[in-house]
């Protein structure tokens, strides 16, 4: 027997807190024609790169494009973009804009970039889904997110809270890359929530064997292979966005962004 909002009825008050709380995130994030997550549980494969590149990317093609980083105590995204921009933590939040892309990171809302956040798992979920409840986007046309690595805490909360497109999974020629990605594929299933595709990063240009078991395994399909080059690491070094600085590097990204755009 169902009572309000579809609960069973006598369902634990939890349950309807949770509820609430997805209608009110949603409400908020419905100026957003499309939310996309770049997420592995391994770490280091380049979701923070691919994230950021790959906001650029769709921003080149004309859209709005807003970019969350939601790797809440360890946020990068703000110094691989050389911003050092802070947000008034007054709802609601407002991203600033960076080469015409909305920014929005945890590391806008300390004093010290460099300082650890040191915060316990509940700390760290209400923080990211105060992100998603209270940050103004306004209207753009896709908000990516850079997820940190892991199989707990914000994957799940994102997973849980947010009517997403889907993730992309990232993932590196290498077998034990590889198998994060199963790993990291089978939880978005597990959630219910939709693989958009798998892009091979710091790769050779053609996948590994690796990787297509990988995409194989998961029933879903290559997005394209990001090759392995330094320029990532000086371009964001100095604070430049990769596929900005060089034309070479967007068009790396094409396969990529025509796929999840049609
Ligand atoms: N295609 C690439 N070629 C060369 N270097 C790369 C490439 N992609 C990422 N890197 C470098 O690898 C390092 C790790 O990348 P990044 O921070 O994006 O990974 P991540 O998956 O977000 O890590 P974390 O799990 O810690 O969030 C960085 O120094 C980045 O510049
Ligand atoms: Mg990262």
């Amino acid at each position: 027997m169902e009572g309000e909002n579809g609960l069973p009825k006598g369902a634990h008050p939890s349950f309807a807190r949770v509820i609430e709380q997805k209608r009110r995130v949603k409400e908020n994030l419905s100026g957003i024609k499309h939310k996309i997550g770049i997420y592995s549980a391994k770490g280091g494969v380049g979701k923070t790169t691919i994230a950021i590149n790959l906001a650029y990317a769709i921003s080149s093609k004309g859209l709005r494009v807003g970019l969350l980083d939601a790797d809440i105590d360890c946020p990068n995204v703000t110094m691989f973009l050389g911003m050092g921009d802070k947000m008034d933590p007054h709802a609601p939040l407002r991203p600033p804009v960076k080469d015409g892309v909305a920014v929005a990171s945890t590391a806008m809302l300390v004093d010290e970039v460099k300082k650890p956040i040191i915060w316990r798992g509940p700390l760290i979920s209400k923080m990211v889904s105060d992100f998603f409840e209270h940050t103004d986007w306004g209207e753009i046309d896709y908000l990516v997110i850079d997820m940190p690595p892991g199989t707990s805490e914000v994957p799940l909360t994102t997973m849980q809270l947010l009517d997403l497109d889907g993730f992309i999974l990232v993932t590196t020629p290498q077998k034990i890359a590889g198998i994060n990605s199963v790993r990291s594929g089978l939880m978005i299933k597990r959630l219910n929530a939709h693989i958009l595709g798998v892009v091979e990063n710091m790769s050779d240009g053609k996948p590994s064997s690796s990787t297509l078991e990988a995409v194989n395994s998961l029933g879903t399909e290559l997005l394209g292979c990001i090759k392995d080059d330094g320029r990532f690491n000086t371009s964001s070094d100095s604070g430049k966005v990769p596929v900005l600085e060089y034309n070479d590097m967007l068009h790396g990204f094409d396969e990529i962004v025509n796929r999840i755009l049609t």
